[in-house]
């Protein structure tokens, strides 16, 4: 699985020397396109970005915006949730029934939708009286 596969490699490359919890994180895109981030760590913690942030950052940088699934991966006892801010961050560029997929390294994963990871998710629609 092209999603799995790229993840994996990815997370190979995370900079994660202060929690030491590597993380990959692979986007499919609409048109089909992969693209891949890892976590990168900074020694004033609060700097540091979420795999997820990085393959968003690609995903945007070569110039698309829709993300149709998502799949990340961690070397955990369950497979590993994003964190809440990377939860807002898919779903800016997610439709609600996008396929998000967490993996351990050793081969359980668990799939829900971009709806189930963010219930009650903050959109535009809501400032529509602004
Ligand atoms: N992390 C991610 O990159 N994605 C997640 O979904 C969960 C947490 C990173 C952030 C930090 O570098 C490390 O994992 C520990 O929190």
């Amino acid at each position: 699985m092209p999603l799995l596969q790229a993840a994996t490699a990815v997370r190979e490359n995370a900079y994660a020397p202060y929690s030491r919890f590597k993380v990959g994180a692979a986007i499919r895109s609409a048109s089909g396109a992969i693209f891949a981030g890892c976590n990168v760590e900074n020694v004033a913690y609060p700097e540091g970005t979420c795999a997820e942030a990085g393959a968003i950052a690609a995903m945007v940088a070569a110039g698309e915006t829709v993300i149709a699934e998502v799949l990340v991966i961690a070397d955990s006892p369950s497979p590993v949730p994003p964190c809440g801010g990377c939860r807002q961050k898919i779903a800016e560029f997610a439709p609600q029934d996008a396929r998000v997929t967490l993996c351990t390294t050793d081969g359980v994963s668990r799939t829900m939708t971009v709806a189930d990871l963010l219930p009650g998710v903050f959109s535009a629609a809501h400032m529509d009286r602004a």
